[in-house]
């Protein structure tokens, strides 16, 4: 299939979609249902964020990055340039939003020995690292992301905010292991105004056991 489609299209046109087919990112599945974080998260807010609102980051990811391998074929640098802005809020959008699904379970776990040790070192305690989190994404201006990250140059733990759609690991150098989605997307359905109130709900639902895995791999 790939042959053919190489012979109808312009040699140049033909391996750029070539490649971009080899390279597109796709959707990831949830790991629980739609309906398993309530009563945290409610089901309509996880459908419509994962199959509509990170989709739309996946296809306009998928879309900027054909139009940015068709710029690079033809060394069009002022396409490639003007391309950048999709290319980081999309694809920052599907980056964000993966790792995010994989922090939150509807079940009970802990912070692993090793995180908890590193948690103590920087925080103190784990309650002092949730309120240092939750003043962080309460005090997003606008869209964003709170973020626990590891620093590797220090080895400590960084509590940041990320605006818009803004990769931890691209834009700042840290090891992303905990994500807060404050987006309205994420919780006005459900929560309103009240951007508090959701993000002290998460801390109920935080895939401890995810986290201690990126910890313990970075
Ligand atoms: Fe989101």
């Amino acid at each position: 299939m790939l042959s053919i489609t190489r012979q109808i299209l312009p040699k140049t046109r033909g391996l750029a979609v070539l490649t971009s087919v080899r390279t597109k990112v796709t959707l990831p599945e949830l790991p629980y249902d739609y309906a398993a974080l309530e009563p945290v998260v409610c089901r309509e807010i996880m459908e419509l964020h994962h199959s509509k609102h990170h989709q739309a980051y996946v296809t306009n990811f998928n879309a900027a990055k054909e139009q940015l391998d068709e710029a690079v074929a033809k060394n069009d640098a002022s396409k490639i340039i003007s391309l950048q802005g999709a290319l980081r809020f999309n694809g920052g959008g599907h980056i964000n939003h993966s790792i995010f699904w994989k922090n939150l379970t509807p079940e009970r776990t802990t912070p692993s020995d090793a995180l908890q040790k590193a948690i103590i070192k920087d925080f103190k305690t784990l309650d002092n690292l949730k309120a240092e989190l939750k003043v962080a994404a309460v005090g997003v201006q606008g869209s964003g992301w709170a973020w626990l990250g590891l620093n590797k140059k220090t080895g400590n733990l960084q509590v940041v905010q990320c605006p818009n759609q803004d990769p931890l690991a691209a834009t700042t150098g840290l090891v992303p292991l905990f994500g807060i989605d404050v987006w309205e997307h994420a919780y006005y359905l459900q929560y309103k105004n009240l951007r508090p109130t959701y993000v002290d709900a998460i801390f109920d639902i935080v895939n401890w056991n995810d986290v201690s895995e990126r910890f313990s791999s970075a």
